[in-house]
């Protein structure tokens, strides 16, 4: 195996007296074997200086979401550069984050670099909150706070004690050691699926009647595109065979794509012999036309019927031919979610079944969001809250790699 990349932490810094002491954060996560890319908000440059932190950490320290025209950055690169930043780190921790700042997020403005990258990132946010006792007790902060929470934000502090304007009580910057040890807490979890060989299938398949229409369904493949990205930044190989949708690959993901259900057993089954986890979570059509016509057919019956004939059931075959591979399936039910799930889970042998509701609104097949339940032999099943496709892709592969522990 190669040998895994340094994790990559973004350090945003929010403009607070406290931003004095993100030099000493960058300092010590440099010092802890991480790469640290600074991202100041331009108030943070008023009390710090970006040339202190480029110091510590040998990264341009990006300050703004433009570079100034007519310079040479001044390029449609450096415009996109917010998306760059945001999928190739693994973790965006901000310290200081103020009240500002954390009102920015929870409302998903897009002010700034800091601001319009958080909206990009996939990865876990970690937040070191500083300001004022008043503001943090404000109830407007307060209630900031409570929706990152329930959106899966992590924070560390803010601790109690003197502040800066005099007063005393909570909104201390936390210690930078501390923020450093939890910034470490997320990222070694982050690379906890290093040394695995992931397959996922994901979207729908095409089945053709003829040469310009096909039977397909009203899967995004946004769930199984999630998977790939999260667990490729959790340290797996991975390898997505994708059937046709409309988003961009992950980065550092092969890209197996196909259109039917046997192109997509033909790919997975020409690279298992390579795989540790075995993810199912392309809607493959269960049945095909059995004799797609040649030529595009013509409007001249007045009643038409084409012959269907069942399609290989991959996850099953997958199932059937185990070896020491984790399995983990899909369920996407209309009802009697747990028993559908649970039946399909011993029916394919899989090791965990990820069973969906579909047809609530905003959830399932097209949304952004998902809610489902884990399924594993022998345990309760596992709720997971409705939250983005990305959140809810850590969630199982959280549960993939402590299923992986357990078999080693
Ligand atoms: N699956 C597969 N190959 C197929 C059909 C399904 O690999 N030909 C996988 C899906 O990727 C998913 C799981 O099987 O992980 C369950 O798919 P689902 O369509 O919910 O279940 P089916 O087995 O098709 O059962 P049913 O249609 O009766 O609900």
């Amino acid at each position: 195996m190669p040998k895994a990349a340094a994790p990559r932490v973004i350090l945003g810094i929010g403009g607070g007296i406290a931003a004095y002491k993100s030099a000493e954060l960058a300092r010590l996560l440099v010092q802890q074997g991480y790469e640290v890319q600074p991202v100041m908000t331009r108030a943070a440059t008023e009390f710090l200086t970006p040339l202190t932190l480029s110091s510590l950490t040998h990264k341009r320290v990006i300050t703004s979401l433009f570079a100034p025209a007519g310079q040479p950055e001044a390029t449609l690169a450096s415009a996109i550069e917010h998306i760059g930043v945001a999928l190739e780190n693994d973790l965006l921790l901000v310290a200081p984050a103020t009240a500002d700042l954390l009102a920015q997020f929870a409302q998903g403005l897009a002010g700034d670099f800091l601001t319009t990258m958080h909206l990009a990132f996939p990865g876990p946010v970690l937040l070191a909150p500083a300001m004022n006792t008043n503001m943090w007790n404000h109830p407007a902060t307060q209630a900031n706070v409570a929706l990152l929470r329930a959106r899966g934000y992590h924070f560390v502090g803010p601790a109690a004690g003197e502040l800066a304007c005099g007063m005393e009580g909570p909104g201390r910057l936390a210690e930078p050691a501390a923020i450093a040890a939890a910034a470490s807490a997320l990222l070694d979890k982050k690379h906890d699926l290093a040394g695995e060989t992931i397959l996922l299938t994901a979207g729908p398949t095409q089945e053709p009647i003829d040469p310009v229409r096909v039977i397909t369904n009203r899967s995004s493949g946004k769930m199984g595109y999630a998977l790939a990205q999260r667990a490729q930044a959790r340290g797996a190989r991975v390898i997505l065979v994708s059937g046709p949708v409309a988003l961009s690959p992950p980065a550092n993901v092969e890209l197996l794509r196909v259109e039917t259900a046997a192109q997509m057993y033909d790919a997975v089954m020409s690279r298992l012999a390579e795989v540790s986890v075995f993810i199912g979570v392309a809607a493959v059509a269960d049945y095909r036309p059995a004799r797609p016509a040649a030529e595009k057919l013509k409007k001249s019956v007045s009643a038409l019927a084409i012959e269907l004939e069942p399609t290989t059931d991959i996850l099953a075959a997958v199932g059937r031919d185990k070896g020491h591979r984790l399995v983990v399936g899909f369920a996407a039910e209309t009802g009697n979610l747990l028993g559908e799930a649970e039946r399909k889970r011993e029916a394919k042998n899989c090791d965990l079944v990820v069973a969906n509701l579909v047809g609530a609104p905003g959830a399932g097949f097209e949304g952004d969001e998902n809610e489902v339940v884990l399924i594993r032999r022998g345990q309760q099943p596992e709720p997971v809250a409705r939250a983005a496709k990305t959140v809810i892709a850590d969630r199982i592969l959280d549960a993939v790699a402590d299923l992986r522990a357990r078999q080693a």
